[in-house]
């Protein structure tokens, strides 16, 4: 039978086998994957792993400072590169969904590149790519679900690294990585977190990307999450964001006229993703948020919630 301890002693043990005392290098996206397969790493070869998390400037409110700091306090040897500016100039003026994700792949693939070449003489490049994931990249080379979107996750290999490729969480389950994490005692918040997308809010924000969008969507987002969290619902949603919309509605603040932006609130069931519902949040926590965000964003004056499954929606809007 399959235990997670079972698994994480041979893992260990076929890793320190495989790689001996050669450098690997891993970047790290804040997710479960590749936080646990960068822990079983570090159980194995210790800082000849090379950890490398990059900010693009789309992540969530705090979330650089703060995960970076958890991935130092369990003891990884891993380096913060801010390339936000990089990022968000690169972007600048382009709104079509496919073009942003097609520039942040490649600017990631670029900053990641250059840092990869500072570790001296790496052999490896580690990835968390899970069983779900191998799967999806077979059919996705005839399957149309190839074509609705690119996706860009952390670890992409780019051919000219010439590394050979090691991938310790291949054979797993997205439940059974969960456990392998807890059983290595990985905190609750990094095993509980939900998927967010590569592009991150780059996806969320329809239209062209500014900076005073990112930032007037993160606090959106924070006041959103923070409420689910605070709310107890957190952990029966399976993913939950908000999305800039490209449109202005007219308000009333006061006796003045407004014409501000819209949000959309978007909290989804799934287990795998492929397929989602929307979640039935309670009215009083929607009407809780939707007073929070439009009290405390200069810049929003309506919330809407998206109660679209997926098919025929998908999860996120572009
Ligand atoms: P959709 O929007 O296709 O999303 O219903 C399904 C799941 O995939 C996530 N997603 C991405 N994840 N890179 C990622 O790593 C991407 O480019 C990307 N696009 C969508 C989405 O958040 C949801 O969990």
């Amino acid at each position: 039978t399959w235990t997670p301890a079972a698994f994480v002693e041979t893992t260990v043990a076929e890793l320190k086998a495989k790689i001996g005392d050669e450098k690997v290098i891993l970047g790290l996206s804040g997710g479960v994957d590749s936080s646990v397969a960068a822990v079983l790493l570090n159980k194995a070869i210790g800082d000849n792993l090379h950890c490398i998390f990059v900010n693009n400037g789309l992540l969530r409110k705090n979330e650089f400072e703060d995960v970076l700091h958890q991935y130092k306090d369990m003891g990884l040897n891993v380096k913060g590169v801010d390339a936000s500016a990089r990022f968000l100039d690169a972007l600048e003026g382009e709104s079509d969904p496919e073009k942003k994700r097609k520039i942040i792949g490649r600017v990631f693939i670029e900053v990641f590149d250059d840092e990869a070449h500072k570790v001296e003489n790496a052999k490896w490049l580690a990835q968390g790519t899970i069983y779900p994931d191998v799967i999806e990249s077979v059919s996705a080379t005839g399957g149309p679900s190839a074509t609705i979107k690119s996706h860009h996750n952390v670890g992409g290999l780019p051919d000219f690294m010439k590394l050979k490729v090691v991938e310790p969480l291949k054979m797993l389950f997205k439940d059974e990585v969960r456990r392998v994490g807890k059983s290595m005692g990985l905190e609750p918040n990094l095993l509980g977190r939900h998927p967010f997308p590569g592009p991150g809010l780059a996806i969320r924000i329809l239209g062209d990307i500014t900076r005073e969008k990112v930032a007037i969507l993160q606090e959106v987002d924070h006041i959103f999450i923070q409420g689910l969290k605070e709310w107890g619902l957190y952990d029966q949603v399976w993913q939950a964001g908000a999305m800039l919309l490209p449109v202005n509605s007219v308000g009333v603040m006061g006796d003045e006229r407004t014409y501000e932006k819209c949000v959309a609130l978007r909290a989804v069931e799934s287990t795998d993703g492929m397929t989602a519902d929307w979640v039935n949040l309670p009215y009083a926590f929607l009407q809780k948020t939707s007073n929070d965000i439009i009290n405390k964003v200069p810049g929003v004056n309506r919330v809407v919630y998206d109660i679209s499954s997926k098919p025929p929606a998908t999860i996120e809007w572009e």
